[in-house]
């Protein structure tokens, strides 16, 4: 909508964001306030839902969990796409409102943990804060999860958004079409790469080890996580704001060991192959400081580009066209079937 997503991270919270996603326009106070009792109202997920969650293995992976969970809503009504937009708006709401409850929901049964419902007295970052950890979060973490937030928001054509509109194309229903997407941002390839990416820098450790782990790992041609991009070939424009989050966390808490290894890896890799870190590079030792256990950081992706697939789907069932791509076709010429007592 013609905002730079730098200055949106810098004047706005993820709630403004949400609704800029959703209706085009950045919000009044008044708007703003309307959207976000909406969205507080919606948090919480009915008893049944918390048993189908209760009954997930707790090995696991949390983006499993999420992608049947949301699924799962899918099985409450019967629901198709091209209703009436704000049929499928209240249902984009509803699953931007319970998706943190059913993470933290999921998080808390598999550490053994009674659960803990949502507040309402709480912005989007705290409150998910709180139902994981049981105490609102300190400002400097809430704010730096919101950047994160705003920042993974809405990227264009990706991968996953790319599946949730080729669903949408069909004429299936939302919670299909955010399913599919869950599944295609899974990947270490795409949304998958900060989890990838922070175990890297688990299994280098220390920043001494930083600078011969990654020429080695470069001599051995290995796929450095975090790095890349297949759009940008020059830098991530979204890196900077989320590096001073980062410096700002790393200050925080008194530890600078992810900070001083990224930023090793980060000079070596640009000037000996010329490949950029991506948004997923800097975000990863960035919630492993906000205290959240690695296997969350992809759900947490989820948890913000929600707003971005919602809209995407919005906008494709407005105005639809079945995606249905065509492919060269390399095989044999067109030839005749041998019964099978001939072959
Ligand atoms: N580590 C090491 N080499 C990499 C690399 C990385 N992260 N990213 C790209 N390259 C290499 C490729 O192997 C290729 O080398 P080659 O020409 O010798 O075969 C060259 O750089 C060009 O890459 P290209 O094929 O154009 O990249 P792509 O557009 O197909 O891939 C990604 C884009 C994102 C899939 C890729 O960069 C990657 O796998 N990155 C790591 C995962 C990641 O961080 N994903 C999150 C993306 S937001």
């Amino acid at each position: 909508y013609g905002y730079p997503v730098q200055d949106l991270a810098r004047h706005c919270t993820f709630e403004e964001v949400a609704y800029l996603l959703a209706n085009g326009e950045l919000p009044s106070r008044a708007q703003l306030s309307r959207f976000r009792r909406a969205e507080r109202a919606l948090r919480e997920i009915d008893r049944d839902h918390v048993g189908v969650i209760a009954r997930f293995s707790r090995a696991a992976h949390p983006m499993d969990t999420l992608r049947t969970a949301v699924s799962y809503l899918g099985t409450r009504e019967v629901a198709w796409g091209g209703e009436k937009p704000a049929t499928d708006k209240r249902r984009a709401m509803a699953l931007l409102a319970k998706i943190p409850t059913v993470m933290a929901t999921d998080y808390r049964f598999r550490n053994a943990k009674r659960r803990i419902r949502p507040r309402d007295d709480l912005s989007f970052s705290e409150n998910f804060c709180y139902m994981c950890f049981g105490r609102k979060p300190a400002p400097e973490v809430a704010r730096a999860l919101d950047t994160s937030l705003i920042l993974y928001a809405e990227h264009g054509f990706n991968a996953s958004t790319f599946a949730a509109r080729v669903v949408a194309s069909t004429l299936s229903d939302i919670y299909s079409a955010v399913t599919a997407a869950i599944g295609a941002l899974k990947g270490p390839l795409h949304g998958g790469a900060n989890e990838a990416g922070m175990h890297m820098l688990g299994e280098i450790g220390t920043p001494a080890r930083a600078e011969a782990w990654i020429r080695g790992a470069i001599e051995r041609k290995r796929l450095i996580m975090g790095f890349g991009h297949r759009v940008y070939r020059t830098g991530d424009s979204r890196v900077p704001t989320m590096n001073k989050c980062l410096e700002d966390l790393s200050a925080w808490k008194g530890d600078d060991r992810w900070l001083r290894i990224t930023q090793t890896l980060a000079r070596v890799v640009i000037a000996e192959k010329g490949i950029h870190p991506n948004l997923d590079f800097p975000s990863g030792p960035a919630y492993d400081l906000m205290g959240f256990d690695i296997d969350l950081f992809t759900p947490i992706f989820v948890m913000s580009r929600i707003t971005g697939w919602s809209a995407h789907y919005l906008e494709q069932i407005a105005d639809n066209r079945l995606i249905r791509p065509l492919s060269a076709y390399t095989g044999p010429p067109q030839r005749k079937v041998r019964p099978l007592a001939r072959r």
